[in-house]
């Protein structure tokens, strides 16, 4: 079968789907247009997709042919899955092989920010240091302090549990009891405006849905502590990004670390001017062996998909009841 890939994806995941099916890359080195994607999927029978292609109904619609669509990422807000049920075509993600590099990245984040460890790179080169100093690059203590942690599902529950050797409280917010923390962290379940209340770090780890649009706006950032630390891996419109800079320049918390904005790829200029935020350019999957891993698994679901299988990472099994 012929399968259309919207970007170069790792080798393995390519020599995968070549032993099998007819496959066509973009050439590009960058995101397609809606147009190029629906002339790309032309004739084909997979769409093997990222997180920055919007797979709506035209998309999907435009080729009578389509029989699977696997996406090379977690988070999937981008692919209009209802339809894609409603036509019987299959939809997988990549679950399970980032989490940990995930969590690692809101880490990476966490300590850059508490520890000022970009700015005091920049500050060092710039030639701006001129000898220890009793109150130079002062910044927050991470040990024994309280982490909050909102959506404890795998990323979450990872980056939580990562804490363990910090020795620190543990608060999370979720729909669900989490058992593994509470029985490994004495974590507790709380809600939205307690964790804000209380925690000295607060890390995001929610699909991007209606009910999670803007769940951290203007009240919830002025609720949070002046010393509070905010990382976000998640999706960007999660949080208010107009608020956040609002934030950030008037100290109602200490700082931010962001890998996900709201309006990707472009960044609110004030973002880029203020020394209190850590920008990574959503790489938080991005290590060589967690994006091998995810071309694998995109590839073996498209394989599965394609011969009428359950894909292992079907996100709309149900497709395969009727
Ligand atoms: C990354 O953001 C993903 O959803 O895989
Ligand atoms: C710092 O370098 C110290 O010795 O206190």
């Amino acid at each position: 079968m012929k399968i259309f890939v919207t970007r170069k994806i790792p080798e393995a995941g390519i020599k995968l789907l070549e032993k099998a099916h007819e496959i066509s890359v973009n050439p590009f080195d960058r995101v397609l247009t809606k147009e190029e994607i629906i002339k790309g999927l032309k004739g084909k029978d997979g769409l093997l997709c990222l997180l920055t292609d919007t797979i709506d109904k035209d998309v999907i619609k435009s080729e009578p042919n389509l029989k699977m669509i696997a996406s090379y990422a977690v988070g999937y807000d981008n692919i209009d899955v209802q339809t894609a049920t409603r036509l019987g075509i299959p939809v997988s993600n990549t679950p399970g092989v980032l989490t940990d590099t995930t969590a690692e990245m809101a880490w990476a984040q966490l300590f850059s920010v508490s520890r000022r460890i970009v700015e005091g790179d920049k500050f060092t080169r710039a030639g701006k240091y001129k000898g220890w100093g009793p109150m130079l690059m002062l910044g927050q203590d991470v040990s024994n302090k309280t982490l909050g942690v909102i959506g404890a599902g795998r990323i979450g529950t990872a980056f939580a549990l990562k804490s363990k050797g910090f020795e620190m409280k543990v608060l999370y917010v979720d729909g669900r009891v989490n058992k593994t923390l509470e029985s490994k962290l004495g974590a507790r379940r709380v809600g939205l405006i307690e964790l804000l209340k209380k925690s000295d770090f607060i890390s995001i780890h929610v699909p991007l849905i209606k009910d999670t649009y803007h769940l951290i706006s203007e009240g919830e950032l002025k609720i949070m502590k002046n010393s509070a630390v905010l990382i976000n891996t998640s999706r960007g419109p999660v949080v208010d990004e107009k608020s956040l800079v609002k934030a950030l320049k008037e100290k109602w918390i200490f700082g931010a670390g962001l890998d996900v904005y709201e309006h990707e790829p472009e960044i609110s200029k004030e973002l880029k001017i203020l020394d209190n935020v850590v920008l990574q350019p959503h790489s938080a999957s991005a290590t060589f062996e967690t994006r091998s891993k995810m071309a694998t698994i995109a590839a073996e679901n498209m394989i599965a998909g394609l011969n009428d299988e359950i894909p292992p990472n079907c996100i709309n099994p149900e497709v395969f009841e009727k």
